[in-house]
């Protein structure tokens, strides 16, 4: 457990060293953690492995440009998958017992997400 958490202290390190522009996560990144997720929300499947993903994602997102830019990426990934349940999508973070103070919704303004 040690060594994670001086793994973890190191990348805490370098994510607040690097510059801005280069801190946002990518969309691609924010996909492959919340694909188990598409079934749930899309009412077509069970919760399956999605709060690992949610869990896993949570872990990587620190900084407040992260957390805009994921916030974009649930945006476009919620208006390009058809058949999405927002409410189903909206309570997730609930679900998986992780806090994200934001909804996940194509009307999220992601410019309003500072903490
Ligand atoms: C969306 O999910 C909620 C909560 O599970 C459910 O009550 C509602 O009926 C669902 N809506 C649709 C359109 O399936």
């Amino acid at each position: 457990m040690k060594l994670i958490g001086a793994v973890l202290m190191a990348a805490a390190l370098i994510a607040a060293v690097a510059p801005a522009s280069e801190a946002a996560i990518k969309c691609g990144t924010v996909f492959s953690y919340l694909n188990p997720c598409i079934p749930y929300v899309t009412e077509k499947g069970p919760l399956g492995k999605c709060c690992g993903g949610v869990k896993g994602l949570y872990g990587v997102v620190k900084t407040i440009p992260d957390k805009q830019s994921v916030c974009n990426c649930l945006k476009s990934l919620a208006g390009s998958t058809s058949g999405v349940n927002y409410s189903k999508a909206a309570g997730l973070p609930g679900q998986c017992g992780v806090n994200i103070p934001y909804k996940i919704s194509p009307s999220t303004d992601c410019s309003k997400v500072v903490n």
